[in-house]
């Protein structure tokens, strides 16, 4: 079997890619934190369309919720392991660098830096013994460029992307291959909130972009075809960036 942890894969990004994975064949492990309805709508979409799926609970910014529960995954599937990771979830919490507060800064960077981690460091001793794996970070053009009133979300995305590169280098000999997807706007929860007709003009396609639109790259890059592409940023957005 197949295994392919997403994390956040609930809603919005995590969900499409989760959809499309399992479309290609692999046994999906959602990873949600709260939301267990969201997670169980889901879990029922990909098994109506053939997939199969698990579901695995953990909050990506607690590093012991995540030791334990993938410790636990262990357990139940000896002899398995998990080939494909994709670091999805995220949160953004906007302001003024001078008028943020210490919450706002942390939880952004522990949730996108302590996510990534953790989770990578448990799942990657699988892949390496395996010689087998792809991880993939979502970062966002944000962490390329920097974005106003984002610099905890922008630092965090940039640190992830460091990280990708750095690891890249450390695991490729073992055939495992790390890179980072930086989306620019797409049509989820974490964007309703935003002005779309007027940030439309920014981008030179002319619209934001949607969620299978960016599992389609991520299912790419965990392809068998794509085994020569690692330490890369492949951002997508409509020609923004
Ligand atoms: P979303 O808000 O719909 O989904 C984020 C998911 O992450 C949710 O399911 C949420 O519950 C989960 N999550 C948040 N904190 C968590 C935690 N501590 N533990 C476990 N799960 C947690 O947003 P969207 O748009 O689907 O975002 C997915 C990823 O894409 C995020 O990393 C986001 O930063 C990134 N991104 C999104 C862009 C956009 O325009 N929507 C642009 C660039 C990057």
């Amino acid at each position: 079997m197949n295994y392919a942890l997403v994390t956040g894969a609930s809603r919005g990004i995590g969900r499409a890619i989760a959809e499309r994975l399992a479309k290609d064949g692999y046994t999906v492990i959602i990873n949600y934190r709260s939301n267990s309805k969201a997670a169980e709508e889901t879990k029922a979409a990909i098994e109506a369309a053939g997939g199969k799926v698990e579901l695995l609970p953990f909050d990506v910014s607690d590093g012991k919720a995540i030791e334990a529960a993938l410790t636990a995954w262990d357990t139940a599937h000896e002899g398995e392991y998990i080939s494909v990771l994709v670091n999805n979830a995220g949160i953004r919490k906007d302001g003024l660098l001078v008028f943020m507060n210490e919450d706002d800064w942390h939880q952004v960077m522990q949730t996108t830096t302590e996510g990534f981690y953790y989770t990578t460091r448990h799942v990657l001793s699988g892949m390496l013994r395996a010689r087998k794996g792809r991880i993939v970070n979502i970062a966002s053009v944000s962490g390329v460029s920097g974005l106003p009133g984002q610099a905890n979300y922008s630092a965090a995305k940039s640190a992830l992307i460091g990280a990708t590169k750095a690891l890249s280098k450390e695991v490729a000999a073992r055939k495992v291959t790390v890179n980072a997807v930086a989306p620019g706007f797409i049509a989820t929860d974490m964007t309703a909130d935003l002005d779309e007709a007027e940030l439309k003009k920014m981008i030179p396609a002319g619209r934001f972009g949607q969620p299978d639109e960016v599992a389609a790259l991520v299912s790419f890059l965990c392809s068998d075809e794509a085994a020569y592409i690692t330490g890369q940023v492949i951002t997508i957005a409509g020609g923004m960036g």
